[in-house]
């Protein structure tokens, strides 16, 4: 632990309080003594706090640094693929080329759904929001899995993980067959994770589907990219729901639903709608306009983030691959990546976005890549989700294969004082 301490003085009192360093960032100040002291710390929106210990993730907001397991994640754009980042972000190691061989396998053999799990989609009005069935369908799933969902039970987690991992793309998938009144289409276990999704995205039973490989290796980037964030909001709603010994299907499904928002998994969604809005270039100043008045809740979807306070260097590569996408499919000249330049360019240089450090964000380029490859606004978000399930299991695992107590935050109370009911 620790022998170095922090000296707070609170009127007449004077409390000591450990300090912890980690192996990189800030040190932290170990306030849990502070209750027994009859004070609280207050954080809306953790923006200080750090609310746990953790080993998988790491962000240098001021540097533009993100790390998954010590690894710059430029590297792992460039290297690696989705599964063995997956392997890369439970273990805490790279799989040796047996371990990478069998991890793959092990995946290609989890991804069908119980047959009886068709039925949920039925329950959906064909025009329900894709995240809405996500959110129903893997909570539903611990409805299959009764036997093998012991948290205490290591080998438990790790089929667990291999089924989320697995069967995610299938039901993104149908998400989307569903809400087009198309046939669901099945895996097929001689396709890569990437070429597999887009199979059963575009795929149809009256012909072979052949898998464009830049399209492939694109979302597959994109998976990697997405893959984890350290305690982002969703991720720290899987680990509150977690500390309660909720069952991880419920867990994810709790991540899910918080990765919806706007602010946050939302954006890529937002980024789009927001470029479909302005339409035309020469509308941009009046948006630019709108997202620095204070009166005007607008924001510049795909920009800002809490952290990063300098390029988030998942948009560097996100950026790359979308030059690679849009010349492949012959859309360089396509009039909302026109927009997305030019917007890019203002918020680098008006003094406004440069002051607040709002850089683009990965949500900023990522939603015209799914675009130009086919996928719908509104299942933008569903792969963000498919891709996190690994970063919000790793985090779940992390945390229950550990020392844990259920979450309870405080507050500062501003209601009534104690008052009596009016008797008649
Ligand atoms: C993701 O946490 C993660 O790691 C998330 C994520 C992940 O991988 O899990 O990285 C994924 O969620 C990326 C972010 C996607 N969201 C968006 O692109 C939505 C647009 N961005 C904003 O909503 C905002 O930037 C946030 C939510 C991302 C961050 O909000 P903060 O940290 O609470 O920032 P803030 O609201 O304190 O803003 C600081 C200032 C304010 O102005 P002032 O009060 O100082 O005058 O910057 C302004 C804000 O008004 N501001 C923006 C802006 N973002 C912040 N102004 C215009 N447009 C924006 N996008």
């Amino acid at each position: 632990m620790t022998d170095r301490k922090a000296t707070l003085s609170v009127g007449d009192k004077s409390i000591e309080l450990p300090v912890y360093s980690g192996t990189v960032g800030p040190d932290v100040i170990d306030v849990r003594g502070l209750v027994k002291q009859g004070i609280f710390t207050y954080d809306p929106g953790f923006v200080s706090t750090a609310a746990c210990e953790s080993a998988i993730t790491y962000i240098d907001g001021e540097n533009g640094v993100l790390l998954h397991r010590g690894y710059p994640i430029e590297q792992l754009a460039e290297h690696s693929d989705y599964l063995e980042v997956c392997y890369l972000l439970l273990k805490g190691e790279l799989p040796t080329d047996a371990e990478n061989t069998l991890f793959h396998d092990t995946i290609k053999n989890h991804t069908m759904l119980h047959d009886q799990m068709r039925n949920f989609f039925q329950g959906f009005r064909r025009d329900a929001h894709p995240m809405a069935i996500m959110c129903g369908v893997v909570g539903a799933l611990s409805a299959f899995y009764h036997d093998q969902m012991d948290v205490t039970n290591e080998h438990q987690r790790d089929i667990t993980a291999h089924r989320l991992i697995a069967k995610m793309p299938t039901i993104a998938a149908w998400c989307y067959k569903y809400s087009i009144g198309q046939p669901f289409i099945y895996p097929r276990n001689n396709l890569s994770y990437s070429e597999n999704f887009l199979q059963m995205m575009f795929g149809v039973p009256c012909e072979e589907f052949k898998p464009n490989p830049i399209l492939a290796k694109a979302m597959d980037k994109i998976f990697i990219l997405h893959a984890d964030h350290e305690q982002n909001a969703s991720t720290s709603t899987v680990r509150l729901a977690g500390s309660t010994g909720a069952n991880p299907y419920a867990c994810i499904a709790s991540g899910i639903a918080a990765l919806w928002g706007p602010a946050h998994g939302g954006a890529n969604e937002a980024v789009l709608d927001m470029l479909a809005e302005i339409g035309d270039e020469s509308n941009i100043d009046k948006f630019i306009a709108k997202a620095k008045d204070k009166d005007d809740p607008f924001r510049l979807m795909g920009f800002g983030h809490r952290v990063y306070k300098n390029f988030d260097p998942r948009a560097k590569v996100m950026a790359e691959t979308a030059h690679e996408v849009l010349s492949e499919l012959g859309l360089e000249d396509d009039p909302l990546l026109k927009i997305a330049q030019r917007l890019e360019q203002i918020a680098l240089e008006d003094e406004y976005f440069v002051e607040r450090k709002l850089y683009p964000n990965v949500d900023f380029y990522s939603g015209l890549i799914l675009k130009a490859i086919g996928i719908p606004t509104s299942m933008f978000t569903v792969v963000f989700a498919m891709s996190r399930t690994i970063g919000w299991f790793a985090h779940w695992n992390e945390m229950v294969s550990g020392d844990y107590r259920i979450g309870r935050p405080r507050q500062l109370y501003t209601g009534s004082p104690a008052r009596d009911y009016p008797k008649e």
